[in-house]
Parts: C-alpha cells; structure tokens; sequence
C-alpha cells in the first residue's frame, strides 16, 4: 500500500483547513442570519459559541486526526478498538458528510451560476430606476423572479450543480498536496484580495454607516433561546465541525505538528471573513435603503441589482459571486474528502476509484435536492410547522441534527472516554514553532482547567439543552 500523504507545510495545512471552514456559510448564511436576527446581538451571542464551543472542539477533531492518521471511522476504531460503538459516530460523519454537499453544492452551482451571469452583464436589467415603495416592484423583486424562473429549469440547476461538482471531483482525485493543498493555497490569498476590495467598496458608499452601526451595535431586546440555538448551531457549520471533516484534514499532518495555534488561526480567520463578509454586503444593503432581514434570498435576490447600480457594479458583482463560488469549491473538497479517506483507508479502495464511487453516490444524492425548486417542489414534508423540501431537509438535518450530534460525542469521548488528560497532553505534543502565540495559551493550569471544564460540561450540556428546545421538550 502506498505512504498515506501529508500536507508539505503547516501553512498548507491551516490554508486548506480555513478554506474548508470559510465557505458558503461565512458569505451566504453569517449574513442573512445575521440580519434576521438582530445584527450584533446575534454576533455577540454567535462569537460566545466560537470561543467556548466551536474552538475547543476544533481542537478536539484536529487532534483525533493527527493522533491517528485516519478517516473518522478509522480514527475512533484506532483509538478505542476496532469493535467499538464509537466508529458509529464516524460513520455518523460519513453519512452527514453525503447530506451536506448534497444541498451545498447547489448552492455552490448557483454561484458558479451568478459569477457568469454577472460576466455577461444580466444584473442591469435587475436595476429598476426611481424605485419608489408605491411603485411595489423593486428591483431585488425583479431579481427575485429571475432566480426563481431559473430553478423553474431542473436542467439549469443541474447543469451549473454538475459543473460545481466536477470541479470537487477534479481537486479531490489530484490527491493531498498536488490537490487540496494546492488548491487552497492558490484559491484563499485570492478570496481575501477580492474580501478587502468590496469592503473598501462598501465603506466608501453613503450611508454605509448605517450597515456598520447594524452589524456593530447590539439590540440585546432580539436575542432570545432560539438565538442560541441558531448561533451555535452556525458556529459548528462554520467551522466544519461535527462531521470529521477536520479531522480527516488533521490525519494528514504529521505526528508533531502543532495543532493549537493552528486552530486558533483557523476560527480566527474563519470569524474575521465572515464579519467582513457582513460588512461588504450590509453596506450595500443599506447604503441603497433596503431591508436587511431578507433571510436566505438576501444574496441571490437583493444584492445582484444594488451591486449592479453601483459605480464599478459590473466588476464588483462579478467579484461577489467569484468570492462565493471559490468559498464553496475549498469547503466543498473537505467535505466530500471525508467520504473519500473512509474508503482509502477502511477499504483500502485507491484515490481514485474512491473519488469516482463517492463522487458518484453523492452527485445522484443531490439531485432530489437539486429538484426541490422544480420538479420536486411540493414534495414537502411538515418539520417544524413549516414545509421543507429535499433541499430544506437536508440542510435541517446537517445543521440542526447531524452536526450537533457529532460534536457531541466528540466532546463526551475527548472529556471522558478517551479523558481530558490524555487530551490535553496529546494536544500540547505538537510543536508549534516560534510562529503565532506559542503552547502557552493552553499550557498554563489554569487554562488546562478552563479547556477542561469547557469540553466536558460546557459543551455536551449547551448542545443537549440545543436539541430539547429544538423539539420542543424545554
Ligand atoms: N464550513 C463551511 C462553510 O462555512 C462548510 C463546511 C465545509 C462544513 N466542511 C464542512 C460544514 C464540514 C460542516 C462540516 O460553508
């Protein structure tokens, strides 16, 4: 059997690992939840989870990777005996990682979608001029029926959803370094070039304060449970956790690689592009005087006119959807990369053959979601009070379910299975280099304590309390 591979550098491995944790969720969902829920106060709430919550178990599933070189599955087998319960929440993993891209790469095929549609110019004809209320047809209205008679095409959506997913297929089977890595490495520096030019475009718009103020200046009155719940639920997609995807990304580093410092880089550079992601599209949102809380359209609906309106428009729309669609292709690699390591490493398929039998598996996985806006739309079934499609299902379940789920056990095997000692001395092996803070942050009594008590109460009773409210049983 061949050497299994490695990242080439720890700058590959924090590349590729914050390219998995920025992706749609940073750019299309942090905002329009965001707006939907009060702006800052969601943010203050939301930064919470990522400190107590979101990074130690980072920490956790980047560890379990690097400790045993392995796919989830693999790497609960090596760690608690190959017949143990425990290789089930790896497979949990496996499987959530199918229901993910499956609705992802939709919406990754709408941004391939959209960063073409924007080349060809068809973002004008959005624009409505001397929008008055009275008038009742906005351009983010006009916007709106144009997406609509687009997902009316099950082709359309299919096409641009193939193309998406061919594009995953090819940097998968290119393998570790020449793939993964590469890909990162050549697409992150050019997502943070295109970030920085639409926030200085934003900020240089009139009344872009406003959209500051929205994101920056809390309204404590709006955050209630279901806040929480919404925020430590997105905590966890943003940072890909829950399903093993950072922790097949960890398999690849090398047993003394460092793992702390990488990961606070990871959550910080994830929350830094998210918050930066709110302010390029809320300063535009407001600066035209438009409703920030237009939920899940506010990306496909309402930004394309008012982008398209402003000076530069044709540029800046195009660079919008490019930075969407490159968001989406570096998390879509890890998140099918956990399928693909499972079968590499448990069945001893080769990368190929296992990049071709998942690809496949996955790509017709997601047709049903694909269908959701077309053929399939009122196939719905009642979650919550409302009618969710394949599409809605499959984000429900990833996000409000399988995720939690996942870093849930994590958070019980690490504190109590495996043992938070074990834990924390396996965490403080690697070494970390004289770049970033040094092991000290963890390294003190205190901290040790403060991690401790984070990973073994904290976090197991805040996502339980998560799933009795969900249901309804608190
Ligand atoms: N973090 C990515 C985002 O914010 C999505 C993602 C990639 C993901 N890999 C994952 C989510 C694994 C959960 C699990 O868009």
């Amino acid at each position: 059997m061949s050497k299994r591979e490695q990242w080439s550098s720890k700058t590959g491995f924090i590349l590729a690992a914050a390219g998995s944790a920025v992706g749609l969720g940073n750019i299309w969902k942090f905002p329009y939840i965001a707006g939907e829920n009060g702006g800052a106060a969601f943010l203050f709430i939301y930064l919470i989870c990522i400190l107590a919550i979101g990074l130690p178990i980072l920490n956790i599933e980047i560890l379990l990777g690097r400790e045993t070189q392995k796919n989830p599955v693999g790497a609960f087998k090596a760690i608690h005996g190959g017949d143990s319960n425990w290789r089930y929440v790896g497979a949990l993993g496996v499987f959530a990682s199918f229901t993910i891209l499956s609705f992802y790469s939709i919406v990754g095929g709408w941004s391939v979608a959209y960063t073409l549609e924007a080349l060809m110019g068809t973002f004008d004809s959005f624009v409505i001029k001397n929008f008055s209320p009275e008038y009742g047809m906005s351009s983010p209205k006009v916007a709106g029926e144009f997406f609509d008679l687009k997902n009316s095409n099950p082709s359309w959506v299919l096409g641009y959803h193939t193309l998406f997913f061919l594009s995953i297929i090819g940097i998968i089977l290119s393998g570790v370094k020449g793939g993964l890595e590469k890909a990162s490495k050549f697409l992150m520096p050019i997502l943070l070039f295109i970030l920085f030019a639409l926030v200085i475009n934003g900020l240089m718009l009139p009344d872009s304060d406003k959209g500051i103020e929205f994101l920056f200046s809390p309204d404590w009155s709006k955050i209630n449970a279901s806040t929480f719940l919404l925020a430590l639920g997105h905590a966890f997609f943003t940072l890909s956790l829950g399903m093993g995807a950072m922790m097949t990304y960890g398999s690849y580093l090398s047993h003394n690689d460092d793992i702390v410092n990488a990961s606070y880089m990871v959550a910080f550079l994830d929350t830094v592009i998210a918050i930066l992601a709110g302010v390029a599209i809320f300063t535009v949102v407001f600066s035209s005087g438009y409703d920030p809380t237009a939920g899940p359209g506010l990306v496909f609906h309402v930004l394309p006119p008012l982008l398209a309106q402003l000076p530069g428009g044709y540029i800046f729309a195009f660079l919008f959807f490019l930075l969407l669609t490159i968001a989406a292709i570096t998390s879509g690699i890890s998140i099918l990369e956990v399928s693909v390591a499972y079968l590499v490493d448990e069945l001893k398929f080769s990368r190929k053959k296992a990049t071709i039998i998942m690809g496949i598996l996955v790509y017709l996985a997601a047709i049903p979601c694909a269908l959701s806006f077309n053929l399939l739309q009122d196939a719905t079934i009642p979650i919550q009070g409302k009618a969710f499609t394949f599409f809605d299902v499959a984000d429900f379940l990833a996000s409000n379910i399988l995720l939690p789920l996942g870093g849930f056990f994590l958070a019980i095997f690490a504190g109590y299975v495996w043992g938070i000692d074990s834990t924390v001395k396996a965490l403080l092996k690697g070494d970390s280099g004289s770049l970033y803070f040094g092991n000290s942050i963890l390294n003190s009594s205190t901290s040790k304590t403060i991690f401790g008590l984070l990973i073994k109460y904290l976090s197991p009773v805040l996502i339980f309390l998560v799933f009795l409210y969900q249901f309804g049983w608190i």
